[in-house]
This record gives C-alpha cells, sequence and structure tokens, in this order.
C-alpha cells in the first residue's frame, strides 16, 4: 500500500513538472490512475490541470479557458479572473497592444493565457507568482495552450522581484500591469513600481477583486492621489456575484 501510494505520487510530481507532452503519454500508458490520483492526493490546481489535459485542445488558448471556466463553475471554484472580468482585460490588451507587461499573481495561469494570447509578436510578458505549486501548474496549462514562448514565469513574492525586474529582465517600463495577488498588497505594489519607475505617462494598471474580496484602500490610493485616470468595470464572478476590474491610466 506505501509502495503503491509512493508511485501514485511520483506520478503526480511528473505531472505538474514534467512538460505536458510528456504528461499525455502517462495518461495514454496508465488509463487507470486518472481516476485513483484524482481523487485522493491531488490538490485543487492540480485537479483542474488534469481536468485541461483531458478537455481542452492542446495548443487552443480558447479550448483550455473555456475548460478552465467550465471546470470552476461546475466542479471546483478557482480564484481565475474568470470570463466576465476575463472579457475586459480581454479589451484592455488589445486597446493598449502592450510590447511590456507584468502580471502580479499567476494562479494557474487562467489570465497569463487570456493574455498571452492577444499580444502582439515580440511582446514582453512577465507574471510573478510566490507559490512554487501554482506556478508549476501554471507552466503546465500555457505550455498545453501552446503559449509557453510569449511568457516569462517568475517564482516569487513580487516585492522582492519589482525592483529587480528594470535588471534582470532589461525592461524600462511596463505599458500595462495587471494586479491580482494578494489584494493587501495591492497599494505597497503599485507604489514600488512607481518607486522603482516601472510606469511611464499611459501605462494602463488593471486591478481585479475591488468589489469581492474588495481592495477599498486601493480604490481609494488611484482614485484621489492625483496620479492616475481611474475607471470602474463591473463584472462577475464565477457565483454570479458583481465584482469589479479598477483600470487606471499612470498620468506619469
Ligand atoms: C487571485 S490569484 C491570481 C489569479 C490569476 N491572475 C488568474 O486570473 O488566473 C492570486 C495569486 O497570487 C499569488 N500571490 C499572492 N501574493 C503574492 C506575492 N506577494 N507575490 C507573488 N504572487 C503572490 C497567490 O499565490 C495566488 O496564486
Amino acid at each position: 500500500m506505501v509502495l503503491y501510494k509512493a508511485s501514485l505520487q511520483r506520478l503526480v510530481h511528473k505531472l505538474v513538472l514534467q512538460p505536458a507532452t510528456e504528461t499525455s503519454s502517462i495518461f495514454r500508458r496508465f488509463p487507470s490512475v486518472r481516476k485513483q490520483t484524482c481523487a485522493s492526493d491531488m490538490s485543487k490546481e492540480q485537479r483542474t490541470l488534469q481536468y485541461v489535459l483531458q478537455n481542452a485542445s492542446r495548443g487552443d488558448p480558447d479550448s483550455v479557458l473555456a475548460t478552465m471556466d467550465t471546470y470552476a463553475r461546475e466542479q471546483e471554484w478557482a480564484m481565475n479572473v474568470g470570463d466576465s472580468k476575463g472579457a475586459f482585460l480581454d479589451q484592455f490588451v488589445q486597446e493598449t497592444a502592450p510590447q511590456s507587461m507584468l502580471e502580479l499573481g499567476t494562479y494557474m495561469g487562467y489570465s497569463a493565457v487570456r493574455t498571452a494570447r492577444l499580444l502582439q509578436p515580440g511582446a514582453k510578458f512577465i507574471t510573478l507568482e510566490v507559490n512554487q505549486q501554482n506556478a508549476a501548474v501554471a507552466k503546465e496549462i500555457i505550455s498545453f495552450a501552446g503559449l509557453q514562448d510569449k511568457v516569462i514565469q517568475v517564482i516569487s513574492d513580487s516585492s522582492e522581484a519589482i525592483p529587480q525586474l528594470k535588471t534582470k529582465f532589461n525592461v524600462e517600463t511596463f505599458d500595462m500591469v495587471f494586479i491580482d495577488h494578494f489584494k493587501d498588497f495591492y497599494v505597497r505594489d503599485i507604489k514600488l513600481l512607481e518607486e522603482n519607475n516601472l510606469l511611464r505617462k499611459g501605462t494602463v494598471v488593471v486591478a481585479d477583486n475591488i468589489i469581492k474580496p474588495g481592495a477599498p484602500e486601493y480604490a481609494d490610493y488611484v482614485r484621489t492621489c492625483g496620479k492616475y485616470d481611474s475607471t470602474f468595470h463591473e463584472g462577475k464572478l464565477y457565483s454570479g456575484k458583481p465584482d469589479g476590474l479598477e483600470k487606471s491610466v499612470y498620468r506619469g
């Protein structure tokens, strides 16, 4: 039994850490494992990954997004930006056409897939995630969507990574930033971006979860500090409850 569990754990480890092609061959070779690994030792994020690998079309970002939306709505809730607010994110990415973009909070890579599928060739897109397990799942999902060459994943706390972005990734300023990590860090990190001269006149900063769980300090900051032209865009969570994105254009 112990040996059996250990071999299952090795398979789960492979599932998360190896490229998607190898993952699929594991499933082909061990079809019975699908059910067994799903039930017990896997995290919600690993179960989501498994569902995507089994139900989405490889190399098709829209199919990956739709599959993640279905899983989050029907099986297990997930803190992805989701399809309702994601439509605003799509609109902002398309309008801004960023050549350089930063995301705070990769989670399983849902918003990274949403964003990267719309980027112009040559655009630099960096996404930061502090949790290694989440980043490993995101790596698989981004790669399954065929977008691995368009996304630079950095595993780090945002407050440590932001001051190093200019030198480590040869970034001058960002054209767009998507803030979607721990809500209490929103104000700290937008100030860190300002202090490190990573914003320029016209940079579009979009922040998620303004209503739920809520980021009132952040909303107050961008609306009243005088440095941004800020607008609220209401959408819905997977549950149907209202939430929204704040779009703030830096005045420079
Ligand atoms: C709401 S989820 C991100 C959802 C993702 N943007 C999407 O829509 O698919 C928040 C993520 O931020 C990560 N996080 C929280 N604090 C962080 C920090 N200080 N630096 C980097 N990542 C952080 C969490 O581990 C979590 O995976």
